[in-house]
């Protein structure tokens, strides 16, 4: 892939081209946006959450299905996505649902225009392992405690791989001179749609996985306190607080 901006804008070629293949949305491989959802209200009970006074920040909100539950249960919501047709399709969404829809397109590792101290929850569902630079890993995290109130709550949602160790990464180079020479390549994805499974071919995308133990350390060296760990074969659930 000819590609002169940082890696993760090409998340809009991804979204470009699950829309010209008649997909209405894109979910995390087999995982389905009604699990996402469940793994969430589990989160929501667990910290006794209420819409009264919870204003949320969701970053990477792809397509606005986090966003669409949060706001039908009375939320304040703010989603952020750098692809600007994830940020058009969740608007549309919300608005198909006669539902007010706060979003911005933006990169996460620099959020000037947001205010500190200002949300009581983040959410992050299959965010953060998007980043595979340590730099930028570093700066979303940085934001994101930034951005929350004391003892604001962090939900995390991503793929875990435990045999996966790469201990540091300085640049987006060293990244695809060790795992993925074939940026931008098209393969087969599995992808979970209208609760069926399909195949369709979207561009190779750089992931960076960790496991469970590598994820908690990331985020308390980032100044985080887990509350909650949940272990499952590939995917790792955290609850924290700043
Ligand atoms: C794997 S998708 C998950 C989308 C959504 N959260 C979901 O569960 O369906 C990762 C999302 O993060 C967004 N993203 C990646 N890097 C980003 C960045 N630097 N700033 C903002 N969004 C980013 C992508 O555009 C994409 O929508």
């Amino acid at each position: 892939m000819n590609y002169t901006k940082k890696y993760y804008y090409a998340f809009e070629d991804r979204y470009q081209r699950i829309s010209s293949q008649g997909l209405e949305y894109w979910t995390v491989g087999l995982i389905s946006v009604a699990d996402s959802i469940e793994r969430l209200r589990r989160f929501i009970t667990f910290y006794g959450l209420s819409p009264n006074n919870t204003k949320i920040i969701e970053f990477g909100c792809g397509e606005g299905h986090i966003a669409k539950y949060l706001i039908q249960q009375g939320y304040e919501y703010l989603g952020i996505d750098i692809s600007p047709s994830a940020v058009t399709n969740a608007r549309n969404l919300l608005e198909k649902a006669n539902l007010p829809g706060d979003f911005l397109q933006g990169d996460i590792t620099g959020l000037n225009m947001l205010k500190g101290d200002c949300y009581n929850v983040a959410i992050d569902n299959f965010c953060l392992q998007m980043l595979v630079v340590d730099a930028d890993r570093y700066c979303y995290l940085a934001e994101i405690k930034r951005i929350l109130k004391n003892n604001g709550k962090i939900y995390f949602h991503e793929i875990c791989k435990k045999d996966i160790v790469i201990d540091r990464l300085d640049s987006f180079q060293d990244y695809t001179d060790l795992y993925m020479h074939d940026f931008g390549a098209l393969r087969d994805f599995e992808v979970f749609h209208s609760n069926k499974k399909q195949v369709i071919q979207l561009p190779k995308l750089p992931e960076r996985y960790r496991s469970n133990k590598e994820y908690k350390k990331e985020l308390n060296n980032a100044g985080f306190i887990a509350d909650e760990i949940q272990e499952e074969e590939n995917r790792c659930v955290i609850y924290a607080h700043k």
